[in-house]
């Protein structure tokens, strides 16, 4: 059994998804463990996205991640890390396969409608992140 934290972003929020990526999680037989609806500041998007500081798409990420509320949640199940990435699809919609949340969804590589933790270490980083 593994925990992955995932988010919907500023633009699964605004364009009422939330219900249908909830559900795409659970009919694939996971549990949500814990969820919140926040809208992130500069300070704590910059923090949750440190690793990517040097990167130059960074200030645009921020920028985009504190645009508007977002949901943070804890996903819970077997191979949870892995499958939820799966699920959701690659970073850039237009390399993400069909029937993925992003392929679904996504209008760009920067506005792509959802998070998710990509190992063992970031998942237990982002969960504590948000619910401490
Ligand atoms: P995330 O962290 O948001 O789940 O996305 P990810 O693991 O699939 O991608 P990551 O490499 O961690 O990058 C974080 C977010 O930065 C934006 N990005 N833009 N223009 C680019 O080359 C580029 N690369 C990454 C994306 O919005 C990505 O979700
Ligand atoms: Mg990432």
């Amino acid at each position: 059994m593994e925990q992955t934290l995932s988010i919907i972003k500023p633009d699964g929020v605004s364009k009422n998804l939330v219900g249908t990526i909830l559900k795409k999680f659970e009919d694939a037989g996971f549990k949500i463990t814990n969820i919140k609806y926040l809208t992130l500041d500069a300070d704590q998007a910059g923090e949750f996205y440190s690793m990517h500081k040097e990167q130059p798409f960074y200030g645009e990420l921020v920028n985009f991640m504190t645009s508007g509320p977002c949901i943070p949640f804890v996903i819970q199940g077997e191979n949870a890390i892995l499958k939820v990435r799966e699920i959701m699809g690659s970073t850039n919609p237009a390399e993400a396969k069909e029937g993925t949340i992003r392929a679904e969804h996504a209008e760009s590589i920067d506005r792509n409608i959802i998070h998710g933790s990509d190992s063992p270490e970031s998942a237990k980083r982002e969960i504590s992140f948000f619910f401490g």
